[in-house]
Protein backbone atom coordinates (compact mmCIF):
# COMPACT_ATOMS: atom_id res chain seq x y z
CA UNK A 1 0.00 0.00 0.00
CA UNK A 2 1.38 3.57 -0.63
CA UNK A 3 2.48 5.58 2.36
CA UNK A 4 0.71 9.07 2.76
CA UNK A 5 2.42 11.50 3.79
CA UNK A 6 1.29 14.54 5.66
CA UNK A 7 4.08 17.50 5.94
CA UNK A 8 3.15 20.60 8.38
CA UNK A 9 6.05 23.42 7.53
CA UNK A 10 7.07 26.41 10.31
CA UNK A 11 8.86 29.35 9.53
CA UNK A 12 11.51 30.65 7.09
CA UNK A 13 11.88 29.64 3.21
CA UNK A 14 15.05 27.56 4.12
CA UNK A 15 12.21 25.29 5.71
CA UNK A 16 10.19 25.33 3.18
CA UNK A 17 13.05 23.97 0.81
CA UNK A 18 14.02 21.36 3.98
CA UNK A 19 10.13 20.48 3.62
CA UNK A 20 9.89 20.16 -0.27
CA UNK A 21 13.15 17.72 0.13
CA UNK A 22 11.89 15.23 2.40
CA UNK A 23 8.96 15.14 0.69
CA UNK A 24 11.38 13.87 -2.64
CA UNK A 25 13.32 11.86 -0.11
CA UNK A 26 10.50 9.76 0.95
CA UNK A 27 8.79 10.28 -2.71
CA UNK A 28 11.78 8.74 -4.30
CA UNK A 29 12.87 5.32 -1.87
CA UNK A 30 9.26 4.42 -1.09
CA UNK A 31 7.09 5.84 -3.32
CA UNK A 32 5.17 7.85 -0.78
CA UNK A 33 2.55 10.67 -1.73
CA UNK A 34 2.21 13.72 0.15
CA UNK A 35 -1.50 14.01 1.30
CA UNK A 36 -2.91 17.67 2.55
CA UNK A 37 -5.05 16.45 5.17
CA UNK A 38 -3.50 15.04 8.36
CA UNK A 39 -6.01 12.43 9.33
CA UNK A 40 -5.21 10.82 6.27
CA UNK A 41 -1.63 10.33 6.65
CA UNK A 42 1.06 7.48 7.70
CA UNK A 43 3.68 9.40 8.43
CA UNK A 44 3.13 13.09 10.25
CA UNK A 45 5.91 15.08 9.82
CA UNK A 46 6.67 18.30 11.89
CA UNK A 47 9.36 20.94 10.45
CA UNK A 48 10.17 23.58 13.37
CA UNK A 49 10.91 27.06 13.89
CA UNK A 50 12.42 28.58 16.68
CA UNK A 51 13.35 31.95 15.71
CA UNK A 52 11.10 33.87 17.90
CA UNK A 53 8.63 33.48 20.84
CA UNK A 54 5.98 30.80 21.19
CA UNK A 55 7.91 28.08 18.67
CA UNK A 56 8.19 25.51 21.73
CA UNK A 57 4.17 26.29 22.86
CA UNK A 58 2.98 25.91 18.80
CA UNK A 59 5.00 22.76 18.54
CA UNK A 60 3.79 20.99 21.20
CA UNK A 61 0.03 22.31 20.15
CA UNK A 62 0.48 20.79 17.09
CA UNK A 63 1.39 17.40 18.74
CA UNK A 64 -1.20 17.18 20.80
CA UNK A 65 -3.54 17.45 18.02
CA UNK A 66 -1.82 14.88 16.21
CA UNK A 67 -1.62 12.79 19.59
CA UNK A 68 -5.57 11.92 18.64
CA UNK A 69 -4.54 10.81 15.51
CA UNK A 70 -2.34 8.71 16.50
CA UNK A 71 -4.76 7.19 19.34
CA UNK A 72 -7.38 6.02 17.01
CA UNK A 73 -4.48 4.65 14.45
CA UNK A 74 -1.11 3.78 16.44
CA UNK A 75 0.18 2.45 13.17
CA UNK A 76 0.88 6.31 12.53
CA UNK A 77 4.85 7.54 12.75
CA UNK A 78 5.15 10.98 13.94
CA UNK A 79 8.52 12.98 12.75
CA UNK A 80 9.61 16.67 14.85
CA UNK A 81 12.74 18.29 12.47
CA UNK A 82 13.80 21.25 12.17
CA UNK A 83 15.35 24.17 14.82
CA UNK A 84 13.19 23.13 17.68
CA UNK A 85 14.01 19.86 17.25
CA UNK A 86 17.77 20.80 17.05
CA UNK A 87 17.64 23.02 20.20
CA UNK A 88 15.49 20.54 22.07
CA UNK A 89 16.80 17.21 20.90
CA UNK A 90 15.67 14.09 22.90
CA UNK A 91 13.36 16.19 25.43
CA UNK A 92 10.90 16.14 22.77
CA UNK A 93 10.12 12.76 23.20
CA UNK A 94 10.29 13.06 26.98
CA UNK A 95 7.41 15.66 26.82
CA UNK A 96 5.43 13.81 23.82
CA UNK A 97 6.56 10.11 24.32
CA UNK A 98 4.14 9.63 21.13
CA UNK A 99 6.80 11.16 18.73
CA UNK A 100 8.69 8.19 16.91
CA UNK A 101 11.81 10.49 15.43
CA UNK A 102 13.33 13.55 16.17
CA UNK A 103 15.57 15.03 13.20
CA UNK A 104 17.32 18.11 12.79
CA UNK A 105 18.00 20.49 9.67
CA UNK A 106 21.32 18.50 8.72
CA UNK A 107 20.10 15.01 9.03
CA UNK A 108 16.77 15.24 7.48
CA UNK A 109 18.24 13.13 4.32
CA UNK A 110 18.63 10.00 7.07
CA UNK A 111 14.76 10.68 7.21
CA UNK A 112 13.97 7.29 6.11
CA UNK A 113 16.06 4.86 7.82
CA UNK A 114 15.18 6.72 11.10
CA UNK A 115 11.54 6.21 9.75
CA UNK A 116 12.66 2.65 9.53
CA UNK A 117 13.99 2.27 12.97
CA UNK A 118 11.34 3.67 14.45
CA UNK A 119 8.93 0.63 12.70
CA UNK A 120 11.46 -1.62 13.63
CA UNK A 121 10.39 -0.27 17.42
CA UNK A 122 14.11 1.30 18.10
CA UNK A 123 12.24 4.00 19.23
CA UNK A 124 12.57 7.00 20.42
CA UNK A 125 15.23 7.67 17.49
CA UNK A 126 16.39 11.00 17.58
CA UNK A 127 19.11 12.76 15.61
CA UNK A 128 20.01 15.90 15.87
CA UNK A 129 23.66 16.12 14.86
CA UNK A 130 25.46 18.22 12.18
CA UNK A 131 27.20 15.74 9.76
CA UNK A 132 28.59 18.95 7.60
CA UNK A 133 27.23 18.64 3.47
CA UNK A 134 26.44 15.14 3.74
CA UNK A 135 22.55 16.12 3.32
CA UNK A 136 22.88 17.18 -0.21
CA UNK A 137 24.93 14.06 -1.55
CA UNK A 138 22.00 12.08 0.09
CA UNK A 139 18.73 13.62 -1.61
CA UNK A 140 17.51 13.49 -4.90
CA UNK A 141 17.47 15.45 -7.36
CA UNK A 142 14.51 18.61 -6.47
CA UNK A 143 11.37 18.57 -8.52
CA UNK A 144 10.06 21.78 -10.21
CA UNK A 145 6.76 22.84 -8.79
CA UNK A 146 6.40 25.54 -10.84
CA UNK A 147 7.95 28.81 -13.02
CA UNK A 148 10.35 29.21 -9.77
CA UNK A 149 12.01 27.57 -7.47
CA UNK A 150 14.60 28.04 -4.40
CA UNK A 151 18.07 26.00 -4.73
CA UNK A 152 20.15 26.05 -1.03
CA UNK A 153 23.11 27.10 -1.75
CA UNK A 154 24.54 27.27 1.92
CA UNK A 155 23.68 25.75 5.27
CA UNK A 156 23.86 27.25 8.54
CA UNK A 157 25.34 30.96 9.81
CA UNK A 158 29.26 31.71 11.76
CA UNK A 159 27.87 35.16 12.33
CA UNK A 160 26.41 34.59 15.94
CA UNK A 161 24.62 38.13 16.50
CA UNK A 162 23.79 37.94 19.85
CA UNK A 163 20.19 37.90 19.55
CA UNK A 164 20.14 34.86 16.87
CA UNK A 165 19.35 30.97 17.42
CA UNK A 166 20.52 30.25 13.49
CA UNK A 167 24.34 29.16 14.44
CA UNK A 168 23.32 26.72 17.41
CA UNK A 169 20.29 25.03 15.48
CA UNK A 170 21.91 24.46 12.03
CA UNK A 171 25.50 24.82 12.45
CA UNK A 172 28.30 26.87 11.19
CA UNK A 173 28.28 27.85 7.65
CA UNK A 174 29.00 25.19 4.86
CA UNK A 175 28.88 25.71 0.95
CA UNK A 176 27.70 23.74 -1.34
CA UNK A 177 30.08 22.81 -4.23
CA UNK A 178 29.72 25.35 -7.33
CA UNK A 179 29.42 22.13 -9.65
CA UNK A 180 26.20 20.91 -7.83
CA UNK A 181 24.39 23.97 -7.46
CA UNK A 182 24.73 24.50 -11.27
CA UNK A 183 23.63 20.65 -12.17
CA UNK A 184 20.41 21.60 -9.58
CA UNK A 185 20.18 24.99 -11.29
CA UNK A 186 20.05 23.21 -14.85
CA UNK A 187 18.14 20.26 -14.39
CA UNK A 188 15.56 22.74 -13.13
CA UNK A 189 15.62 24.87 -15.99
CA UNK A 190 14.95 21.62 -18.01
CA UNK A 191 11.63 21.52 -16.17
CA UNK A 192 10.58 24.76 -16.95
CA UNK A 193 11.90 27.06 -14.15
CA UNK A 194 12.64 29.84 -14.96
CA UNK A 195 13.49 31.61 -11.65
CA UNK A 196 15.48 30.61 -8.99
CA UNK A 197 16.36 31.99 -5.50
CA UNK A 198 19.75 31.20 -3.91
CA UNK A 199 18.78 30.27 -0.19
CA UNK A 200 21.48 30.72 2.78
CA UNK A 201 21.22 31.91 6.11
CA UNK A 202 23.98 34.45 5.69
CA UNK A 203 23.99 33.57 1.05
CA UNK A 204 26.69 36.25 0.66
CA UNK A 205 29.39 34.41 2.87
CA UNK A 206 28.76 31.03 0.14
CA UNK A 207 32.62 30.20 -0.93
CA UNK A 208 31.57 26.92 -3.43
CA UNK A 209 34.93 24.62 -4.04
CA UNK A 210 34.83 25.67 -7.75
CA UNK A 211 37.25 22.22 -8.72
CA UNK A 212 39.67 25.27 -10.26
CA UNK A 213 43.55 25.38 -9.84
CA UNK A 214 45.00 28.09 -8.12
CA UNK A 215 46.85 31.24 -9.41
CA UNK A 216 50.34 28.78 -9.30
CA UNK A 217 48.11 25.44 -10.22
CA UNK A 218 48.23 24.67 -6.53
CA UNK A 219 45.81 21.94 -5.61
CA UNK A 220 43.74 24.01 -3.28
CA UNK A 221 41.93 25.65 -5.77
CA UNK A 222 39.52 28.31 -6.15
CA UNK A 223 36.64 29.15 -4.34
CA UNK A 224 33.32 30.82 -6.19
CA UNK A 225 31.44 33.14 -4.31
CA UNK A 226 27.77 34.73 -4.52
CA UNK A 227 28.71 37.05 -7.32
CA UNK A 228 30.34 33.82 -9.42
CA UNK A 229 26.88 31.85 -8.82
CA UNK A 230 24.92 34.46 -10.45
CA UNK A 231 26.46 35.15 -12.92
CA UNK A 232 27.04 31.45 -13.95
CA UNK A 233 23.30 30.87 -13.52
CA UNK A 234 22.14 33.46 -15.77
CA UNK A 235 24.42 31.84 -18.54
CA UNK A 236 21.74 28.95 -18.12
CA UNK A 237 19.40 28.72 -21.03
CA UNK A 238 16.32 29.32 -19.30
CA UNK A 239 16.88 31.37 -16.16
CA UNK A 240 15.77 34.56 -16.69
CA UNK A 241 15.33 35.80 -13.30
CA UNK A 242 17.58 35.07 -10.11
CA UNK A 243 17.56 35.99 -6.45
CA UNK A 244 18.93 35.44 -3.49
CA UNK A 245 17.68 35.39 0.31
CA UNK A 246 19.01 36.21 2.91
CA UNK A 247 22.46 38.70 2.87
CA UNK A 248 24.18 40.08 6.02
CA UNK A 249 25.68 43.12 4.71
CA UNK A 250 28.86 42.85 6.43
CA UNK A 251 29.58 40.58 3.29
CA UNK A 252 27.25 42.45 0.58
CA UNK A 253 30.50 44.14 -1.02
CA UNK A 254 31.66 45.04 -4.52
CA UNK A 255 31.35 41.91 -6.41
CA UNK A 256 28.04 42.00 -5.66
CA UNK A 257 26.84 45.77 -6.40
CA UNK A 258 29.08 44.63 -10.15
CA UNK A 259 26.79 41.86 -10.69
CA UNK A 260 23.69 43.97 -10.07
CA UNK A 261 25.16 46.08 -12.11
CA UNK A 262 25.91 43.94 -14.91
CA UNK A 263 23.65 40.85 -15.00
CA UNK A 264 20.08 41.66 -15.89
CA UNK A 265 18.66 38.55 -14.61
CA UNK A 266 19.57 39.60 -10.99
CA UNK A 267 16.48 40.96 -9.78
CA UNK A 268 16.62 44.13 -9.52
CA UNK A 269 15.70 44.02 -5.28
CA UNK A 270 17.60 43.21 -2.54
CA UNK A 271 16.65 42.02 0.57
CA UNK A 272 19.48 43.27 2.52
CA UNK A 273 18.50 42.97 6.60
CA UNK A 274 19.79 46.17 9.03
CA UNK A 275 17.93 45.10 12.04
CA UNK A 276 18.16 48.61 13.78
CA UNK A 277 19.29 52.35 12.78
CA UNK A 278 21.49 52.85 15.79
CA UNK A 279 25.25 52.32 15.63
CA UNK A 280 24.88 51.28 19.80
CA UNK A 281 22.15 49.05 19.26
CA UNK A 282 24.28 47.48 16.30
CA UNK A 283 26.85 47.22 18.50
CA UNK A 284 25.31 45.35 20.82
CA UNK A 285 23.79 42.97 18.80
CA UNK A 286 27.49 42.01 17.02
CA UNK A 287 26.15 42.89 13.51
CA UNK A 288 29.70 44.55 13.00
CA UNK A 289 28.89 47.20 10.66
CA UNK A 290 27.83 50.97 11.16
CA UNK A 291 24.82 52.93 9.96
CA UNK A 292 27.28 55.06 7.72
CA UNK A 293 29.33 51.94 6.53
CA UNK A 294 25.14 50.11 5.72
CA UNK A 295 24.19 53.46 4.13
CA UNK A 296 27.42 53.72 1.72
CA UNK A 297 26.69 49.86 0.24
CA UNK A 298 23.27 50.99 -0.48
CA UNK A 299 24.64 54.29 -1.96
CA UNK A 300 26.62 52.06 -4.53
CA UNK A 301 24.19 49.58 -5.15
CA UNK A 302 21.72 52.55 -6.11
CA UNK A 303 24.48 53.64 -8.42
CA UNK A 304 25.06 50.52 -10.05
CA UNK A 305 21.51 49.56 -9.96
CA UNK A 306 19.21 52.83 -10.15
CA UNK A 307 15.90 51.02 -9.83
CA UNK A 308 16.83 48.53 -7.35
CA UNK A 309 13.82 47.70 -4.41
CA UNK A 310 15.37 47.56 -1.00
CA UNK A 311 14.12 45.78 2.27
CA UNK A 312 15.30 44.54 5.32
CA UNK A 313 14.21 43.02 8.54
CA UNK A 314 13.75 45.50 11.84
CA UNK A 315 13.96 44.58 15.40
CA UNK A 316 11.95 46.45 17.81
CA UNK A 317 12.89 46.61 21.94
CA UNK A 318 16.61 44.94 21.93
CA UNK A 319 17.84 45.07 25.44
CA UNK A 320 18.83 48.60 25.90
CA UNK A 321 17.30 49.88 22.68
CA UNK A 322 15.87 53.89 23.85
CA UNK A 323 13.57 55.98 22.59
CA UNK A 324 16.76 57.87 20.44
CA UNK A 325 18.29 54.24 19.10
CA UNK A 326 14.20 53.54 17.56
CA UNK A 327 14.33 57.33 16.66
CA UNK A 328 17.42 56.54 14.21
CA UNK A 329 15.77 53.60 13.56
CA UNK A 330 12.80 55.53 11.78
CA UNK A 331 15.26 58.10 10.46
CA UNK A 332 17.06 55.31 8.58
CA UNK A 333 13.87 53.88 7.81
CA UNK A 334 12.49 56.76 5.19
CA UNK A 335 15.74 58.23 4.12
CA UNK A 336 16.52 55.06 2.46
CA UNK A 337 13.05 54.47 1.43
CA UNK A 338 12.91 51.21 2.59
CA UNK A 339 9.65 48.80 0.16
CA UNK A 340 7.90 45.89 1.81
CA UNK A 341 9.87 44.62 4.80
CA UNK A 342 10.00 42.73 8.25
CA UNK A 343 9.84 44.19 11.27
CA UNK A 344 10.00 41.80 15.02
CA UNK A 345 10.04 42.29 18.58
CA UNK A 346 12.92 41.29 20.06
CA UNK A 347 12.61 37.83 21.41
CA UNK A 348 15.00 36.54 23.71
CA UNK A 349 16.47 33.33 22.66
CA UNK A 350 17.16 30.65 24.97
CA UNK A 351 21.10 30.17 25.30
CA UNK A 352 21.96 33.30 22.95
CA UNK A 353 24.16 36.07 24.14
CA UNK A 354 21.77 38.60 24.04
CA UNK A 355 18.83 36.52 26.47
CA UNK A 356 21.37 37.36 29.35
CA UNK A 357 21.30 41.18 29.17
CA UNK A 358 19.66 43.58 31.52
CA UNK A 359 16.06 44.60 29.64
CA UNK A 360 14.29 47.47 31.41
CA UNK A 361 11.80 48.95 28.43
CA UNK A 362 8.33 47.81 29.36
CA UNK A 363 6.89 45.56 27.12
CA UNK A 364 4.15 48.14 26.25
CA UNK A 365 6.47 50.50 24.97
CA UNK A 366 8.23 48.04 22.79
CA UNK A 367 4.98 47.63 21.08
CA UNK A 368 4.05 50.93 20.52
CA UNK A 369 7.40 51.71 19.02
CA UNK A 370 6.81 48.22 16.73
CA UNK A 371 3.52 49.87 15.75
CA UNK A 372 4.90 52.78 14.51
CA UNK A 373 7.78 51.60 12.23
CA UNK A 374 5.05 48.72 10.82
CA UNK A 375 3.09 51.90 10.02
CA UNK A 376 5.85 53.54 8.90
CA UNK A 377 7.30 50.97 6.88
CA UNK A 378 3.15 49.77 5.20
CA UNK A 379 3.06 53.81 4.15
CA UNK A 380 6.22 53.84 2.52
CA UNK A 381 5.36 50.03 1.01
CA UNK A 382 1.89 51.47 -0.27
CA UNK A 383 3.78 54.63 -1.96
CA UNK A 384 6.43 52.37 -3.80
CA UNK A 385 3.07 50.44 -4.90
CA UNK A 386 1.26 53.85 -6.01
CA UNK A 387 4.68 55.07 -8.01
CA UNK A 388 4.14 51.80 -9.87
CA UNK A 389 1.17 52.43 -11.56
CA UNK A 390 1.06 53.46 -15.15
CA UNK A 391 4.32 51.85 -15.83
CA UNK A 392 5.23 48.49 -17.54
CA UNK A 393 6.22 45.46 -15.24
CA UNK A 394 8.02 42.38 -16.37
CA UNK A 395 6.25 39.85 -14.49
CA UNK A 396 6.82 36.16 -14.35
CA UNK A 397 3.52 34.48 -14.26
CA UNK A 398 3.12 31.72 -11.66
CA UNK A 399 -0.09 30.23 -12.32
CA UNK A 400 -4.27 31.13 -11.78
CA UNK A 401 -5.36 33.19 -9.19
CA UNK A 402 -7.06 31.57 -6.41
CA UNK A 403 -9.51 33.90 -5.46
CA UNK A 404 -10.30 34.43 -9.01
CA UNK A 405 -9.97 32.18 -11.63
CA UNK A 406 -10.31 34.22 -14.63
CA UNK A 407 -7.19 35.74 -13.29
CA UNK A 408 -3.58 34.73 -13.89
CA UNK A 409 -1.05 35.62 -10.97
CA UNK A 410 2.66 36.37 -11.54
CA UNK A 411 5.33 38.54 -9.83
CA UNK A 412 7.14 41.95 -10.60
CA UNK A 413 10.82 42.04 -10.01
CA UNK A 414 10.59 43.65 -6.56
CA UNK A 415 7.97 40.52 -5.62
CA UNK A 416 4.96 41.95 -5.62
CA UNK A 417 1.91 39.80 -6.78
CA UNK A 418 0.13 41.00 -9.47
CA UNK A 419 -3.13 39.79 -11.38
CA UNK A 420 -4.38 39.78 -14.27
CA UNK A 421 -7.40 39.37 -16.62
CA UNK A 422 -6.29 36.61 -19.14
CA UNK A 423 -8.16 33.10 -20.49
CA UNK A 424 -4.58 31.79 -21.94
CA UNK A 425 -2.89 28.90 -19.52
CA UNK A 426 -0.09 29.02 -22.07
CA UNK A 427 1.16 32.38 -20.42
CA UNK A 428 2.12 30.15 -17.01
CA UNK A 429 5.97 29.92 -16.54
CA UNK A 430 6.42 32.99 -19.10
CA UNK A 431 7.72 36.34 -18.45
CA UNK A 432 5.31 39.15 -19.71
CA UNK A 433 4.65 43.01 -19.37
CA UNK A 434 2.09 43.97 -17.85
CA UNK A 435 0.70 47.77 -17.57
CA UNK A 436 -0.07 48.21 -13.92
CA UNK A 437 -3.39 50.07 -13.31
CA UNK A 438 -3.89 49.83 -9.41
CA UNK A 439 -2.68 48.97 -6.36
CA UNK A 440 -4.13 47.31 -3.79
CA UNK A 441 -3.25 46.64 -0.26
CA UNK A 442 -1.23 43.77 -0.81
CA UNK A 443 -1.23 42.99 -4.43
CA UNK A 444 -1.26 44.97 -8.32
CA UNK A 445 -3.61 44.93 -11.27
CA UNK A 446 -2.79 45.28 -14.45
CA UNK A 447 -3.43 44.24 -17.94
CA UNK A 448 -0.83 42.73 -20.27
CA UNK A 449 0.78 45.16 -23.04
CA UNK A 450 0.13 42.99 -25.88
CA UNK A 451 -3.84 43.31 -24.95
CA UNK A 452 -3.71 46.98 -24.85
CA UNK A 453 -5.90 49.10 -27.13
CA UNK A 454 -3.60 50.54 -29.64
CA UNK A 455 -2.65 54.41 -28.47
CA UNK A 456 -3.43 53.33 -24.09
CA UNK A 457 0.51 53.77 -23.64
CA UNK A 458 0.38 57.03 -24.65
CA UNK A 459 -2.92 58.40 -23.19
CA UNK A 460 -2.02 56.11 -19.69
CA UNK A 461 1.66 57.27 -19.08
CA UNK A 462 1.73 60.57 -17.56
CA UNK A 463 5.54 61.54 -18.18
CA UNK A 464 5.40 61.48 -21.91
CA UNK A 465 5.62 64.93 -23.89
CA UNK A 466 2.86 65.79 -25.41
CA UNK A 467 3.78 65.87 -28.96
CA UNK A 468 4.03 62.19 -28.66
CA UNK A 469 0.55 62.20 -27.18
CA UNK A 470 -2.17 60.26 -29.48
CA UNK A 471 -5.82 59.32 -28.86
CA UNK A 472 -6.71 56.61 -28.23
CA UNK A 473 -8.48 54.89 -30.69
CA UNK A 474 -11.09 52.61 -29.23
N1 LIG B 1 20.32 35.63 8.20
C1 LIG B 1 18.97 35.22 8.31
C2 LIG B 1 18.46 35.40 9.68
C3 LIG B 1 17.27 34.62 9.81
S1 LIG B 1 16.31 35.26 11.00
C4 LIG B 1 18.11 36.10 7.52
O1 LIG B 1 18.43 37.30 7.51
O2 LIG B 1 17.10 35.64 6.99
C5 LIG B 1 15.26 36.38 10.08
C6 LIG B 1 15.03 37.61 10.85
O3 LIG B 1 14.42 37.30 12.07
C7 LIG B 1 16.29 38.37 11.23
O4 LIG B 1 16.78 39.17 10.20
C8 LIG B 1 15.83 39.16 12.41
O5 LIG B 1 15.28 40.40 12.02
C9 LIG B 1 14.72 38.31 13.00
N2 LIG B 1 15.16 37.69 14.25
C10 LIG B 1 16.14 36.78 14.44
N3 LIG B 1 16.28 36.48 15.75
C11 LIG B 1 15.35 37.24 16.40
C12 LIG B 1 15.00 37.39 17.76
N4 LIG B 1 15.64 36.74 18.72
N5 LIG B 1 14.01 38.25 18.07
C13 LIG B 1 13.35 38.94 17.11
N6 LIG B 1 13.65 38.84 15.80
C14 LIG B 1 14.64 38.00 15.44
FE1 LIG C 1 21.27 34.97 12.60
FE2 LIG C 1 22.98 36.92 12.32
FE3 LIG C 1 23.38 34.62 11.13
S1 LIG C 1 20.75 37.10 12.22
S2 LIG C 1 21.38 33.79 10.77
S3 LIG C 1 23.40 34.96 13.28
S4 LIG C 1 23.73 36.64 10.27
Amino acid sequence: MVTRVHVQTQGCQMNEYDSSRMADLLRERDGAVLVDAPEEADILLLNTCSIREKAQEKVFHQLGRWKRIKAARPDVLIGVGGCVASQEGAAIHARAPYVDVVFGPQTLHRLPELLDRARRGDGPVVDVSFPLIEKFDALPEPRAEGPTAYVSVMEGCSRYCTFCVVPYTRGEEVSRPLADVMREVAALADQGVREVNFLGQNVNAYRGETGERGERGERKGRKADLARLVRDAAGIDGIDRIRFTTSHPLAFGNALIEAFRDVPELAGHLHLPVQSGSDRVLAAMQRRYTVMQYREKIRRLREARPDVALSSDFIVGFPGETDRDFEDTLKLVRELDYDLSFSFLYSPRPGTPAASLPDDTRPEVKRHRLAILQDQLRAQAAAHAAAMVGGVERVLVTGRSTRDPGQLQGRTENNRVVNFRCADDGLVGAFVDVRITEALPNSLRGVPVFAEPIGAEAVDSPGMPDMLRVPATT
